[in-house]
């Protein structure tokens, strides 16, 4: 059997940074209510020109070094975004360029804030069945500019940057299993309306039901947690580290008791980062690796929920 493994983590986060306090000169809030509702304190932005794909450059060159690999044994690029450079070409395709990588498949994948984890699913499967042997798998989100700066139930609530991994083929795992799910059904929770398909050029902002949307990922994510667990014979003392999307910090309090984790063992990043979308599991994952906390042959759940509606989950030893 061919599996994954995780051979490296990068993350990269823009220079400028954004405090509550700078919100509140700007839309109708305060630092107290950001803080009480979200867990969030400050979030870093993208500068003028800087773009979804410079984010993931930095990303993606940490990671590399990371797995002490060259760009040119990457044999697979997925960029999980929706925020990208352009329309076409893909992210994808622009980093690979930037990387100097020919000839390889590079493509985006568009599933918000569970962007990563379907794009680490995927590319795990491309391993498994022997199509790639080095994978880079990329979230990386610029949401800053599909907000609506007056709008202040979205606007405080994102944040932008980059995480990426390296996975490679190994005897064994690695990525144990993935679980993936959507539901258009609530489609209208998180959306940005406008689009090629109405013709609505103007009205490209993110639009959110925050409240509803909260009680749906709480009971989705309990679900997903639930379904890995089962789908391994696992008990939930058996997870050494929850990395949950990082959207709001009572909606990981309530995974982690679903768990009976503590908090000491979730890794959390809402508050310096908010939230990132697709970027927000790997640069969670990057840091905990970074500053020592994750060690090799622990195991991981990572669990994300986002627009669409999606959601996912994998579980991983490190
Ligand atoms: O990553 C994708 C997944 N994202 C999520 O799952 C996000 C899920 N939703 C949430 O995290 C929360 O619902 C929010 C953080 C968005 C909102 O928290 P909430 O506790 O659900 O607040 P609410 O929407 O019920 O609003 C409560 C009050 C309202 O005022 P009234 O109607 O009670 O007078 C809002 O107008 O808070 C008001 N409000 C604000 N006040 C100050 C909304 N946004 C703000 C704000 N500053 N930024």
């Amino acid at each position: 059997m061919i599996y994954s493994r995780i051979a490296g983590t990068g993350g990269y986060l823009p220079e400028r940074v954004v405090t509550n306090a700078d919100l509140e000169a700007t839309v109708d809030t305060t630092d107290a209510w950001i803080r009480e509702r979200t867990g969030i304190e400050r979030r870093h932005l993208v500068s003028d020109g800087e773009t979804c794909s410079d984010l993931a450059e930095r990303a993606a060159r940490l990671a590399l070094e990371a797995a002490g690999l060259a760009a040119a044994d990457l044999d697979l690029i997925v960029v999980a975004t929706t925020t990208p450079d352009q329309y076409f070409p893909s992210t994808a395709c622009i980093l690979q360029q930037r990387l100097d990588v020919h000839g390889c498949p590079a493509f985006d994948v568009q599933a918000v804030c569970a962007g990563f984890v379907y794009a680490l699913s995927i590319a795990d499967k491309f391993i498994r069945l022997g199509s790639a042997q080095n994978a880079l798998v990329v979230g990386s989100d610029a949401f800053s500019r599909i907000l609506d700066w007056t709008d202040r139930s979205t606007c405080v609530l994102f944040g932008d940057g980059a995480g990426a991994v390296i996975i490679e083929a190994a005897d064994t795992p690695g990525v144990i299993s993935t679980h993936l799910h959507a539901d258009g059904a609530y489609k209208d929770l998180l959306q940005i309306p406008g689009g090629l398909g109405n013709g609505d050029y103007a009205n490209n902002r993110v639009e959110m039901k925050g409240n509803e949307l909260f009680r749906v990922a709480v009971t989705t994510l309990s679900r997903i947690v639930e379904e890995t667990l089962a789908a391994n014979g696992l008990e939930r003392s058996d997870i050494d580290w929850l990395i949950p999307h990082q959207a709001n910090l009572r909606i990981i309090q309530a995974t982690a008791r679903k768990l009976d984790l503590p908090m000491e063992r979730v890794v959390v990043t809402v508050a310096d980062h908010a939230n990132t979308s697709a970027a927000s599991i790997p640069l969670a994952l990057d840091q905990a690796v970074r500053d020592g906390r994750i060690k090799r042959g622990e195991l991981l759940l990572m669990e994300a929920f986002g627009g669409g509606i999606t959601w996912g989950s994998v579980l991983a030893r490190f």
